[in-house]
């Protein structure tokens, strides 16, 4: 049976359809409100709009769950490889053997960046953030590789490359940046594994493969995979949804996660604690800061759109973070920061009455450092991680039959007309 809301307005009734998800969740069907009405609804911030129906991640907010095509977040971060997560979100199921085998192959296949893109990152300026040049680089991507025989092969070549070279060129602008020569992907080694040694091998000191680092990395990269409607994701479907190529939608994501209140908080929280350990690592005045309604300061790593309990991600990476730097044997004064930071917040009422709770980006940035990763290449770490969710994301869009180009509406608020006056008679 239909179910409807009824909406009331000057004695005049609505019925707006009720549509629900496969875990309960409601949503009220307003896509035809202004033709029946002449209303539109406001939701500055889409904090309360639908933008899409999904089968890719659930989450729930209240209760502090994550799950990819159904499977708990928790579980793929103990027992799955970020490669065989990459193909449950593009593909909407675990890989058979056989499919995992070939998915590593073309992946491995497809590795390479053709070496006219080195004489691009050599030609930004030095103090480029590795952003921006992500960004750019991965939509020059498609004047490399332009087109690829009928559209669905197209679509699952141009999926594949991204996953395979934006890896390979994460690695290689910071070989570049320090002025070393660059390490090629070698296909005996696991995707993980490569990325350390394209980052870290050097014809002087040859990479050492510890698998500590090697399990933090794949545990950070399956909690970064998806996220649903975020920031990024929402650009990479409403740029797609003009039809573009894969390459800029994706663009646009990494240039949106790129911002401090998103994928940039991870490099945010470093600053933030250095900068407590250079004020004496007394971080009260940060928890002030952050309350005071006259100061812009947020408290980095806290807080989340969604979650209004612990972020499931972040108990992962908590425990992750200790585990890491124990058994590398590191004693990271940051990490104390981050513990004593998080203790005084979790007691504090304005915290406990906004409901905030460390988010992912809280404990991943000392992840990151423990691994050898320089700060301002955070975020690509992030980018990295997440390019599989902005692919299947992209990609169900492209599918979705109720697709359209996205165009929300507002309620406009300036002059009314009146008509143009010539410069010479305006007053001065
Ligand atoms: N420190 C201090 N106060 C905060 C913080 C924070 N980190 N986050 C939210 N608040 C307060 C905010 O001032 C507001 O207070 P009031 O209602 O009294 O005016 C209230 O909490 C609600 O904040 P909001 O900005 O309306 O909430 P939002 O849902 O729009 O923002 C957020 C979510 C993540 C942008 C925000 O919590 C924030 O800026 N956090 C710090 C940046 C950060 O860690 N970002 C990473 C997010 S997780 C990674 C990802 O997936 O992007």
């Amino acid at each position: 049976m239909e179910d409807f809301v009824t909406l009331n307005y000057n004695g005049t009734e609505i019925k707006l359809p009720v549509v629900t998800g496969s875990e309960g969740e409601k949503a009220i069907d307003i896509s035809r409100l202004r033709a029946d009405t002449g209303f539109i609804t406001m939701d500055p911030g889409y904090v309360n709009t639908g933008s899409c129906m999904s089968s890719i991640t659930f989450m729930d907010g209240e209760n502090g769950i994550l799950r990819y095509r159904g499977i708990p977040v928790e579980q793929l971060a103990e027992k799955s490889t970020y490669k065989e997560t990459a193909y449950l979100l593009i593909n909407g199921r675990l890989p058979t053997r056989d499919e995992l085998t070939e998915f590593s192959i073309n992946l491995n296949d497809n590795s390479l960046v053709h070496t006219d893109l080195k004489a691009f990152f050599q030609n930004f300026p030095r103090q480029s953030h590795p952003m921006g040049i992500l960004s750019s680089m991965v939509n020059a991507l498609r004047s490399f590789y332009p087109t690829y025989g009928p559209l669905e092969e197209e679509i699952n070549m141009t999926m594949t490359r991204l996953l395979a070279k934006v890896r390979t060129m994460a690695a290689m602008s910071y070989k570049i940046s320090r002025g070393h020569e660059l390490v090629l992907p070698r296909p005996d080694m696991t995707y993980c594994e490569n990325f350390l040694n394209m980052m870290f091998d050097t014809p002087v000191k040859p990479y050492e493969i510890k698998k500590e680092v090697v399990n933090a990395l794949r545990v950070f990269w399956i909690l970064h995979a998806d996220h649903e409607q975020n920031c990024s994701t929402s650009s990479v479907r409403m740029v797609g949804s003009a039809r573009v190529n894969l390459y800029a939608a994706i663009s646009a994501g990494i240039a949106a996660l790129w911002g401090p209140l998103h994928g940039g908080a991870n490099q945010a929280v470093i600053e933030m604690l250095t900068d407590i350990q250079n004020d004496g690592g007394s971080y009260q005045s940060a928890i002030e800061r952050a309350r005071d309604k006259n100061d812009s300061f947020r408290l980095m790593g806290f807080g989340h759109r969604v979650y209004k309990t612990y972020d499931p991600r972040a108990k992962i990476m908590k425990k992750m973070c200790d585990e890491l730097l124990d058994s590398l044997n590191i004693d990271d004064p940051l990490l104390d920061i981050a513990r004593g930071l998080e203790e005084t917040a979790l007691q504090d009422p304005y915290f406990i009455d906004h409901n905030l709770y460390p988010n992912v980006d809280f404990y991943s940035g000392i992840v990151l450092r423990a691994i050898g990763i320089p700060t301002n290449m955070f975020t690509v770490m992030f980018a990295l991680g997440r390019l599989p969710g902005w692919i299947a994301q992209w990609k169900e869009s492209v599918d979705d039959p109720r697709w359209k180009i996205s165009r929300p509406r507002q309620v406009y608020t300036g002059e009314q007309e009146y008509d143009y006056i010539p410069l010479h008679a305006r007053n001065a």
